[in-house]
C-alpha cells in the first residue's frame, strides 16, 4: 500500500477508535452512576479527552479529504456493547475494560507515530499528546484498585484487536512489522 493509503487508514482507524471509546465511556457513565459512583468523575475525565481525541482526528481527516472509516457504526454500536456490559458486570469488569482497551490502542498510536516522525512532524506530535492521555486513562485505572479477570481483559482486548486489523484491512500489522 502506498504511503497515502497507510496515512488515511491510521486516520480512520484512530477516528473510528475514538468514536467507540466514547460510547465505552458514556455507556459505562449512565450505569456506573448507581453501580459505581466511585468511578464517575475518573470516568467523566476520559470521556472528555476522547471527546477531544476524535474532533483531533475528525478535523485532520477533514484537512485532507479523508472519509470516515466503513465500519464506524461497527465501533459505535460496539463500543455501547462492551461499555454496556462491562458496567454491568461492576466496578472491576469497568476498569478491566479501560485497561485492555487502553493498553491495545496506546500500542497501536506508538507504531503510527514512528511511522508518521518522518512523514508527517505535525501530526506524529499531535498523535504523541493523544497517546499520553490514552497512557494516563490507563494508569488512572490502575490506581483505582481491585480485580482484573484474566479472561475479560484478554477477551476485550481481542476484540479491540480485531478491529482495528478489520479496520484496516491488516495494514496495523504490517505497520508494526515496519516500524519495531
Ligand atoms: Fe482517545
Ligand atoms: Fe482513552
Amino acid at each position: 500500500m502506498n504511503e497515502a493509503g497507510i496515512l488515511r487508514d491510521i486516520l480512520r482507524v484512530d477516528h473510528a477508535g475514538e468514536v467507540g471509546a466514547i460510547r465505552i465511556y458514556r455507556a459505562q457513565i449512565a450505569i456506573a452512576r448507581r453501580r459505581a459512583p466511585d468511578l464517575v468523575p475518573v470516568l467523566l475525565e476520559s470521556l472528555g479527552d476522547e471527546v477531544s481525541h476524535r474532533d483531533f482526528f475528525a478535523a485532520s481527516m477533514n484537512k485532507r479529504g479523508i472519509v470516515p472509516c466503513h465500519m464506524l457504526s461497527l465501533w459505535w454500536s460496539g463500543g455501547v456493547i462492551l461499555g454496556a456490559v462491562t458496567a454491568l458486570l461492576g466496578r472491576d469488569a469497568i476498569l478491566t475494560c479501560t485497561e485492555a482497551v487502553e493498553r491495545t490502542v496506546h500500542r497501536h498510536m506508538n507504531d503510527q507515530i514512528l511511522w508518521l516522525a518522518s512523514r508527517d512532524a505535525d501530526l506524529a506530535d499531535g498523535l504523541a499528546a493523544i497517546r499520553d492521555q490514552e497512557v494516563g486513562h490507563l494508569f488512572a485505572a490502575q490506581a483505582a484498585g481491585g480485580r482484573r479477570p484474566r479472561w475479560l481483559d484478554g477477551m476485550i482486548a481481542a476484540v479491540t484487536e480485531m478491529l482495528v486489523w478489520t479496520s484496516t484491512y491488516g495494514a496495523s500489522a504490517r505497520l508494526a512489522r515496519e516500524v519495531r
